[in-house]
């Protein structure tokens, strides 16, 4: 395999700047709880939440709905609870990419379940043409619909520790 640099260190860390700006701003005031997704999301959750001019509560969940391949299977699994209470409060869900979107609108769908009081959604990578039924609230970039790897991102669990975005080249 080999790996096409997209979106470099210096661009990814730029643009966080200003969406953790953006956050920020529209969080003021407010005490939310911020939902990484892993595990493609721990990357860019350490280094968003640095960022931020509030101190949120973190936690993790963990789904998968790919497996090995590189298209979705359209079926969503959780693999591990939430340790936070997230009952009439707001709630922030960080994810690497949207694609389907189906990831998010299965979180979306829980958290409302748990009794969150507004669920919103900040995901690095936005791929475009999807036509999805979920409302992407933040996002870094949006880009072609076409596989990426690196800065967490994985294609069978490789590639998370690219510090870079790279389109995944069969050779
Ligand atoms: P969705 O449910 O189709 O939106 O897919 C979301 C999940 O699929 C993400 O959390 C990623 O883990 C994975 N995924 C989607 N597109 C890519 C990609 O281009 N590279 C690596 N993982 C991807
Ligand atoms: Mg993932």
């Amino acid at each position: 395999m080999k790996i096409r640099k997209y979106i470099d260190e210096k661009t990814i860390e730029e643009r966080i700047i200003r969406l953790a700006d953006e956050i920020s701003a529209d969080y003021k005031g407010s005490d939310p709880i911020i939902i990484s997704v892993l595990k493609g999301a721990f990357v860019f959750t350490a280094d968003l939440i640095r960022k931020l001019k509030f101190m949120p509560k973190i936690d993790f969940i963990r789904v998968e709905s790919y497996g090995s391949s590189t298209v979705s299977s359209g079926k969503i699994e959780k693999k591990t609870d939430l340790s936070i209470d997230v009952k009439g409060k707001d709630v922030l869900i960080i994810e690497d990419i949207a694609d389907t979107g189906l990831t998010i609108q299965y979180l979306i769908g829980y958290l409302n379940s748990l009794g969150a009081r507004s669920v919103k959604v900040c995901v690095l990578l936005n791929k475009k043409e999807k036509n999805r039924k979920v409302r992407i609230d933040y996002y870094g970039f949006e880009i072609e619909n076409q596989f990426v790897v690196g800065y967490g991102l994985d294609f069978d669990q490789k590639y998370r520790n690219l510090p870079y975005i790279g389109i995944l080249e069969k050779e």
